[in-house]
């Protein structure tokens, strides 16, 4: 039996994929973009060539079988072989994938309000076959809404009367409502991680979005925000190994957990300190009076025409400013005592991500799979490759 998994090929699913082969002797069944047998190798080695050598990713092959798909396409795209083959012989679900596209309406919805639907149906249909283990659900902390100054609880209901940041946070809202709506005889797990950045063990990233509006901040003379701002960011590490280990542990007390920084979220004014020390480099002044104008202002760039470096930079922080500006974080006891480990502070690492970002101009160096291994050698295995 294997875990249905979906996202692998994403940021934070290559640290929970790294996290099941490394500890769990589960078997992995990836919906991935790519057809055939190599190509999934070749996307899957793609994302998890942060965490591991090529040898490695090759003794891990047997216990994974590509499934070739999309969330957008009707059932999934997959094969009908593959479908029934995945009615018989998926134990559990962990639903990550998804559009981080934060403000395009249509690619939420498609991706992640049509994506989750489908991604569901087929979870009936295993229920229907054979009781499901559990179904998780990769949510976001921002399914809070915008709650100035808040301390979002992980045990408090969704909150329909809460504005939503954008469309991305408000179609992970409604998928997360589906789930609960529509597995009610499933075991359910919902897990909200916060602004995920970075790794607080090495600089390398793969996923630069974030990292880039980090940058483009850090950078200025004059912060056009308060210092006193809390920014709920974890590290990926912990919260790809808390995705990876909550789906699969038996013990679970909640059926909600916050990934996220929580109580010891730092804020803007310490992050920036830290920068400052580590980099070698003078403080912003912060001017929080400027906020709203400095907002318009990107938000009015992003809009432009014609699309450039400053359009582009504009884009980038109308995105995130008000993820910033909210001065939200999200609790995380459950998390942590479930756990037994907490995230680690932005302040000890940001500023290594930040020198390494700039090093290789936001880029990550992909390698690709050495000839040398040849993938005709893979071990036999209980799964069915991808035809
Ligand atoms: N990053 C954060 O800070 C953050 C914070 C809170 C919650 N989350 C949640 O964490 C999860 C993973 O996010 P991430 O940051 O790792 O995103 P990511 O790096 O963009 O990865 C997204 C994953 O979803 C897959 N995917 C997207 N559209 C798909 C489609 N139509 N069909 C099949 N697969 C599709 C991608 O496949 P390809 O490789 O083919 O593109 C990729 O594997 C998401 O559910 C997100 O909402 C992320």
């Amino acid at each position: 039996m294997a875990i249905f998994m979906t996202g692998a090929t994403g940021y934070i699913g290559s640290y929970a994929t790294a996290w099941l082969l490394r500890n769990t002797d589960h078997e992995l069944a990836l919906l991935v973009r790519a057809a055939g047998y190599d190509a999934g190798v070749e996307r899957l080695w793609k994302s998890l060539q942060l965490h591991m050598e090529a040898d490695e990713f090759h003794r891990h092959l047997d216990r994974i079988c590509f499934i070739s798909g999309d969330l957008t396409e009707p059932g999934l795209g997959i094969s009908t072989a593959d479908y029934d083959w995945l009615i018989s012989n998926a134990e559990s679900v962990l639903h990550n994938a998804a559009a981080l596209n934060f403000r395009s309406e249509r690619a939420c919805t498609n991706h992640n309000l049509r994506g989750t639907l489908s991604v569901i149906r087929l979870a009936r249909a295993i229920q229907e076959d054979h009781p499901l283990r559990r179904f998780t659900q990769v949510s976001t902390a921002g399914v809070a809404g915008m709650r100035p100054g808040a301390l979002v609880m992980e045990d408090e209901p969704l909150d329909w009367s809460q504005p939503d940041f954008n469309p991305y946070t408000r179609t992970k809202k409604f998928s997360e409502h589906m789930v609960r709506e529509l597995l009610p005889d499933v075991p359910c797990l919902v897990v909200r991680p916060s602004s995920v950045i970075g790794d607080s063990r090495f600089a390398e990233t793969t996923q630069f979005d974030m990292v880039r509006a980090f940058c483009a901040l850090a950078d200025l003379p004059v912060m056009p925000l308060s210092a006193d701002l809390r920014i709920d960011i974890v590290n990926a590490d912990w919260v790809g190994a808390g995705v990876g280990e909550l789906h699969v542990r038996e013990d679970l007390t909640r059926d909600t957990y916050h990934l996220s920084a929580g109580t010891e979220s730092r804020t803007l004014g310490e992050i920036a300190e830290a920068f400052s020390s580590t980099l070698g480099r003078r403080a912003p002044r912060f001017v929080g009076r400027f906020a709203a104008p400095f907002e318009r202002a990107m938000d009015a760039l992003s809009n432009f025409p014609k699309a450039g470096n400053l359009q582009r930079v504009g884009a980038l922080l109308s995105v995130y400013l008000p993820y910033l500006a909210t001065d939200t974080v999200y609790d995380n006891t459950h998390a942590v005592a479930e756990l037994h480990a907490a995230p680690t502070p932005f302040t000890s690492y940001g500023a290594a991500l930040y020198t390494y970002a700039r090093s290789v101009n936001f880029e990550f160096p992909y390698k690709p799979l050495p000839e040398s291994l040849d993938l005709s050698n893979v071990p036999p295995s209980p799964l069915r490759p991808m035809a």
